[in-house]
């Protein structure tokens, strides 16, 4: 029994260092599924295309790229608005930090933040048709922070089926 317990704990441990040293947006990807809207990693998403980078100033001070799966990028290269269903885009942050071998270049630090959004008209209905995931160390934060999410983006970007990132040209 007690080492049954043992074998358990050690089980238990491995899975959180793998899940923790997981977390350099590579690897195996999946979690637990975000509060209001059940989002979860999509596995594969790091070998999606680049639709646009993005800088954020002080004070989050980052460095991000958004991604596209395929239905994505062909929504954007046939310029499809709103984007039909099975769309995901998804949003790699880093802090920005100085190249520690060339000045006047910028690289990614530590990653923060890895956010999706997921195109279900049906699903998700009364969010403009978009389920909203953000997630640290591949956990997903509290509700407070994704009853934020639609507010934004519905606030500024409702004319671009509630995206901000344009394809990169
Ligand atoms: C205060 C405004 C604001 C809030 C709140 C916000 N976003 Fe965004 N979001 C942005 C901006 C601005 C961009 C454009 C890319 C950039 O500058 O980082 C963006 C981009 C994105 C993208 C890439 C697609 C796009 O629209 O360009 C995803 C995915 C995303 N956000 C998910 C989320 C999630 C998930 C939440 C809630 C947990 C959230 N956002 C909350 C402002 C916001």
């Amino acid at each position: 029994m007690k080492r049954l317990h043992l074998a358990a704990l050690v089980a238990a441990t491995a899975a959180v260092v793998a899940t923790a040293t997981g977390f350099a947006f590579g690897g195996s990807t999946t979690s637990e599924p975000s509060p209001i809207y059940g989002v979860t990693i999509p596995d594969g998403y790091r070998q999606w295309e680049l639709v646009a980078p993005a800088q954020e100033a002080d004070p989050l001070n980052e460095l991000r790229v958004v991604l596209g799966n395929k239905v994505a990028l062909k929504a954007y290269r046939d310029g499809t608005l709103p984007f039909p269903d099975g769309t995901v885009l998804a949003k790699l942050a880093w802090k920005h930090v100085q190249s520690p071998e060339f000045k006047t270049a910028s690289i990614p630090g530590a990653a923060t933040t890895v956010q999706f959004m997921v195109k279900d008209s049906k699903k998700y209905a009364a969010t403009g048709g978009w389920g909203f995931g953000r997630f640290i160390n591949g956990k997903p934060v509290d509700q407070a922070q994704h009853e934020t999410c639609f507010a934004c983006h519905q606030a500024l970007v409702k004319n671009h089926d509630y995206v901000f990132t344009r394809l990169a040209p």
